[in-house]
């Protein structure tokens, strides 16, 4: 499949049918890994990753997913790049563009991946900013749609932080039609304008009371208190011991209802071990999704 957008900074770029079709590719495509089958679409392209902040699951699973396509990927740290000398972001982008084929950006400021994708002529990833992740959301969405086999009629809790996971997570349910209810403490609230849009597809229900939000879930999902743009030890007072996802809190949710983290979390804090260990948890399918969904995403956005 090829996607209309050039470019995935924010989901927004998708429509709900790209939207579900990229899960059902990512769904092909794990099978088919299973199978030992790897079919070469991305022979001869080259990804640029470039890393403003640290990662684990984003780094390797663009790069697994790019060899297995058949291609390669280049891990820049932007401290490397001529980008910490001055070198503009438009002239970065422009000179990438005549080597390689796709940018993947994990970045602090989100305007920086809106410059990068205007001034690049091939297509630009977001993998993280402080305001959006949408690759994690696909693999979200995927997670679901192989444990809960459809969309309709689920109910997801997001408790804790409402970060740059949860506005994705947002529009994740906007896309697919999924009800979302959140609980944050007051001033940790989702962003506005993601809410205004994603309201006109789905309800969503924003309160500080995470029982209420997590009742008749069937997918609960957090985050940690501290992402890395937003590193400060006294921001765990606000949301412990009330946000903390535990077993009794879990016992609101559907009975069956899974859990959810993006990674990496801090165990004890927004959620026990007795849980993101447990038989609800789906952390790890979660974690090995990215590497499906990201080769889904590469597939269908560099062109041939
Ligand atoms: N979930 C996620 O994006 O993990 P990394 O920070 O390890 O890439
Ligand atoms: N909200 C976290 C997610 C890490 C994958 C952060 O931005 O650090």
């Amino acid at each position: 499949m090829k996607l209309k957008t050039k470019n995935l900074l924010t989901l927004a770029e998708l429509t709900p049918k790209e939207f579900v079709q990229l899960i059902d590719y990512s769904i092909i495509l794990k099978k088919e890994l299973k199978r030992n089958v790897n079919k070469p679409v991305l022979k001869n392209k080259t990804l640029t990753m470039i890393f403003q902040k640290p990662s684990t699951r984003t780094r390797v699973s663009f790069e697994t997913g790019m060899y297995q396509l058949g291609g390669h990927a280049i891990n820049l740290s932007s401290n490397d790049m001529q980008l910490s000398r001055g070198e503009s972001i438009e002239d970065t982008a422009r000179t990438l563009s005549r080597f390689t084929d796709c940018i993947m950006a994990r970045v602090y400021d989100h305007n920086l991946l809106e410059k990068l994708s205007e001034y690049a002529s091939i297509p630009v990833i977001n993998g993280l900013s402080n305001s959006f992740h949408p690759c994690q959301i696909l693999a979200d969405f995927m997670t679901i749609k192989e444990k809960k086999k459809n969309f309709k009629g689920l109910k997801i809790a997001w408790i804790g932080d409402g970060n740059n996971v949860c506005n994705s997570m947002i529009y994740g349910c906007a896309l697919s039609g999924v009800k979302i209810s959140i609980a944050t403490p007051k001033g940790f609230e989702p962003d506005k304008t993601v809410i205004h849009e994603s309201k006109k597809f789905i309800d969503i229900n924003l309160t500080t009371d995470p029982v209420n939000a997590i009742k008749n879930a069937d997918v609960v999902v957090t985050d940690t208190y501290s992402s890395i743009h937003n590193i400060d030890s006294k921001r765990i007072n606000k949301f412990l011991p009330k946000y903390q996802i535990n077993q009794t809190l879990m016992n609101n949710a559907q009975s069956d209802a899974i859990f959810m983290h993006c990674l990496p979390a801090k165990r004890e804090s927004e959620v026990t071990s007795s849980v993101i260990d447990g038989p609800q948890s789906v952390v790890w399918d979660e974690a090995e999704n990215r590497l499906h969904t990201q080769k889904a995403l590469l597939a269908s956005l560099i062109r041939a």
